[in-house]
């Protein structure tokens, strides 16, 4: 198989398409410390949307709302609620990546087009994944401008919780679809399967998940896909499924070098995470040996620590960030560990379901 054969080069940023993304920008400022660098609308002769793009460290978000009822975002967000549009990667050449995919069997979503403006240009072009998302394939020719050609830079700081970079960002499927999706990663993406989770491993009570996690060559881009798998009850991916009204991006994990520092500012500005439950900690000590980090503190802020063959990881997960229990975000440390935090699933998922219980979905 030839490694990396649409030749991307990173995640460029993920676009969410929001009712109001003045709003959403603001919150995305002040509770998740990501700063504003560029912005797209009326003013800069952008008639049908408005764009806010935002940084923190390498993780790039945008938010886009439409500015009329007949576009394709207005019919995205009354289908989905505000959610993931676009995992947009920059590649070495938009137009190759493109040709590339769809030979390989993506379908088109966007033609290569040019994206220009005095600051110089760029590629653009997109092919469909799972529901109603589309990647997007960015490449630059001599642009110096902060974002995309159609930007302008307008600056925004916003309080850096120290975010580094997006980990990972996992996708919901169907039942009985997650094998198809892993196989289309990999033979447009030649991703690799990296590990896969089944219902033995992550299953509580009420509810199971199978995930297998696609990743590039260099483990740099890892996308995990969850399918249902049938438990007594509702489980999770069915109440994703169902309030996002199909397959669709399910959680970013944001990469953070001192998570007690990152989850500790995030709940001063009202981030809200899951409640991991009191017994969790109990048995944590003996499950996971001992961490550089303080396990007081560590059970203060209410952190999940997983441990395997290769070190540890810490991680959390926040409640939804809109108000169906669609998207979430995930704030992950890693301390050699390359996993997912399979050691969690469990004893978080008591918790997810608590939370479901609480919405009448379980
Ligand atoms: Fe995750």
């Amino acid at each position: 198989m030839i490694a990396n054969p649409l030749k991307l080069k990173k995640i460029h940023h993920v676009e969410m398409w929001v009712g109001n993304a003045k709003q959403a920008a603001y919150f995305y400022r002040q509770a998740f410390g990501f700063s504003q660098i560029a912005y797209a609308g009326l003013e800069t002769g952008q008639r049908d949307r408005t764009s806010y793009a935002l940084e923190q460290g390498k993780a790039r978000l945008l938010l886009t709302t439409p500015l009329d009822s007949q576009s394709e975002i207005s019919e995205h967000i009354k289908k989905h609620g505000d959610a993931v549009r676009d995992i947009a990667f920059h590649v070495e050449d938009a137009d190759f990546a493109f040709t590339q995919a769809v030979e390989r069997g993506a379908s088109a979503a966007l033609e290569p087009r040019d994206l220009i403006d005095t600051n110089g240009s760029a590629r653009h072009a997109a092919v469909h994944t799972y529901g109603d998302t589309i990647h997007s394939f960015i490449s630059y020719k001599d642009y110096k401008g902060s974002f995309l050609p159609g930007f302008e830079s307008r600056e925004m700081p916003g309080a850096d919780v120290g975010i580094v970079r997006i980990d990972h960002i996992v996708g919901n499927v169907e039942l009985g679809r997650m094998n198809y999706w892993a196989d289309w990663y990999s033979r447009v993406f030649g991703f690799e399967r990296f590990m896969s989770f089944d219902d033995k491993d992550v299953s509580t009570e009420y509810s199971a998940l199978m995930s297998i996690v696609m990743s590039d060559d260099s483990h740099a881009m890892k996308f995990p896909l969850n399918e249902p798998a049938a438990g007594r009850r509702k489980s999770q991916i069915d109440e994703y499924l169902e309030f996002n009204q199909g397959p669709g991006a399910q959680h970013i994990a944001l990469l953070c070098k001192d998570i007690t520092q990152t989850v500790a500012k995030l709940k001063e500005s009202g981030v809200e995470f899951l409640r991991v439950p009191d017994s969790y900690y109990e048995l944590l000590p003996a499950r996971v040996g001992s961490i550089k980090e303080d396990m007081e503190t560590i059970r203060r802020l209410r952190i999940l620590v997983d441990r395997d063959e290769e070190g540890y990881l810490l991680q959390l997960f926040t409640k939804p960030v809109e108000d169906r229990p669609t998207l979430f975000f995930e704030i992950i440390q890693r301390c050699g560990s390359r996993g997912f935090g399979k050691g969690n699933f469990k004893a978080l998922f008591e918790s997810i379901e608590a939370e479901q219980a609480k919405r009448g979905n379980l």
